[in-house]
């Protein structure tokens, strides 16, 4: 039996344009002689650039100069590039969502950075905790490098945090002095309600760092992500840079196709992936019961379920892959990998039949696991 996963956070193939895509490739490569024969530097394509500057305007109503923008190799580049740069002179510990992206948590690892994990609600990272935290870091005499955060869609929970709460957010970064490296990789993976507007958008100190991506509103295979700093703090991340800079290849073939269609493309894989998410959600609560708290996020590409209490994750996942479905065990995304009965499912990927047929694997699997249980 073919194993259907929830996961991972890829995205749709049904609506990548192979064809456009082809069309724009050879459009682009015809006039890349002369920059595919020289290295592109530490900011990369100019024209993407301006597109991405574009792009930032008209989701978060801040003006950006393109020279301020370094495209990176997805925004996991962007995101260690941003950090290393506000490791200078700090303490080597980040102050975070105290659940979080597997990829940022085992870079944080492999590079000896300690964590101090912020609870977080459906409104995102808690003040009250986040000003503990720093208050207390602050008494035992450390310089935290910066506070990263997932603010918008965040990874694995679906939260947003509220405009109040940003606000509250660089109030506390500005009282404490501390860079805030902000990842919105998910930015554009939009589907219902206003979305406050990112950080970097609220507060013009170049303590703000922001990170985005093109990974999940177009494809992770383009490897495009750009990171986004003002003066000093743009020369620092610079600094950090030593591999010559971004793929010049993927850039013009990427900007090619997305100069004249940008929100056409996103409305158009937007759609696509609401009608996944609904399949998904309305499948896990039809299946799994009302014991299980199922998540319905307003954007990005994850469900996050809270299972009963009585069931070990990693137990219902071994009995779902022998049952032809995968998912992600919430332990994977804890910053003490002790996250209790969650888990993540991805929805992109998988085609609408096969999220249902998977939704009634997984549910069948929970009962077999509480009837074991009980
Ligand atoms: C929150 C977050 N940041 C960064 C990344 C890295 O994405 P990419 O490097 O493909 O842009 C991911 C990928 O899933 C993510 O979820």
């Amino acid at each position: 039996m073919d194993v259907i996963s929830f996961a991972t956070g890829n995205t749709n193939p049904e609506t990548f344009p192979i064809d456009a895509f082809a069309e724009a490739a050879k459009a682009a490569v015809a006039g890349l002689n002369v920059a595919l024969n020289t290295y592109p530097g530490s900011r990369g394509h100019e024209r993407l650039r301006r597109l991405m500057a574009q792009r930032e305007y008209d989701r978060e109503g801040v003006e950006i100069d393109p020279e301020h923008i370094l495209v990176t190799n997805g925004s996991m580049q962007a995101v260690t590039l941003s950090i290393e740069a506000t490791l200078e002179g700090r303490d080597r510990l980040v102050v975070l969502e105290e659940y979080c992206y597997v990829g940022s948590i085992r870079y944080f690892e492999s590079m000896g950075i300690e964590m101090a994990g912020v609870a977080l609600d459906e409104e995102g990272m808690r003040m009250d905790a986040l000003a503990e935290t720093l208050d207390r870091l602050a008494g035992e005499g450390c310089r935290p490098a910066c506070i990263y955060t997932l603010a918008t869609y965040q990874n694995p929970t679906g939260a947003v945090m509220s405009k109040s709460r940003r606000l509250e957010l660089v109030a506390l970064a500005r009282r404490h002095d501390i860079p805030v490296v902000e990842d919105n990789c998910y930015g554009d993976v939009h589907y219902d309600g206003d979305k406050p507007p990112a950080l970097y958008a609220l507060d013009p100190h170049p303590r703000q760092i922001y990170a985005c991506s093109l990974s999940k509103i177009f494809a992770p295979g383009v490897r495009l992500g750009y990171v986004v700093a003002r003066p000093p703090m743009l020369e620092k991340v610079i600094a950090r840079r030593n591999d010559a800079g971004p793929n010049t290849l993927a850039s013009a073939i990427t900007h090619e196709y997305l100069k004249d269609r940008l929100w056409n493309h996103i409305e158009t894989a937007n759609a696509a992936l609401r009608i996944k998410r609904d399949t998904l959600v309305t499948g896990l609560r039809r299946e799994l019961g009302n014991e299980c708290v199922v998540s319905n996020p307003a954007g990005g590409l994850f469900v996050w379920v809270r299972l009963p209490d009585d069931v070990d994750p990693a137990r219902l996942k071994e009995i779902a892959v022998a049952n032809g479905v995968d998912f992600a065990h919430g332990s994977d995304f804890h910053v003490r990998r002790d996250a209790g009965p969650f888990i993540r499912l991805a929805f992109g990927y998988p085609t609408v039949e096969e999220i249902k047929e998977g939704t009634a694997r997984l549910g069948s699997s929970l009962r077999t696991v509480r009837g074991s249980a009980s």
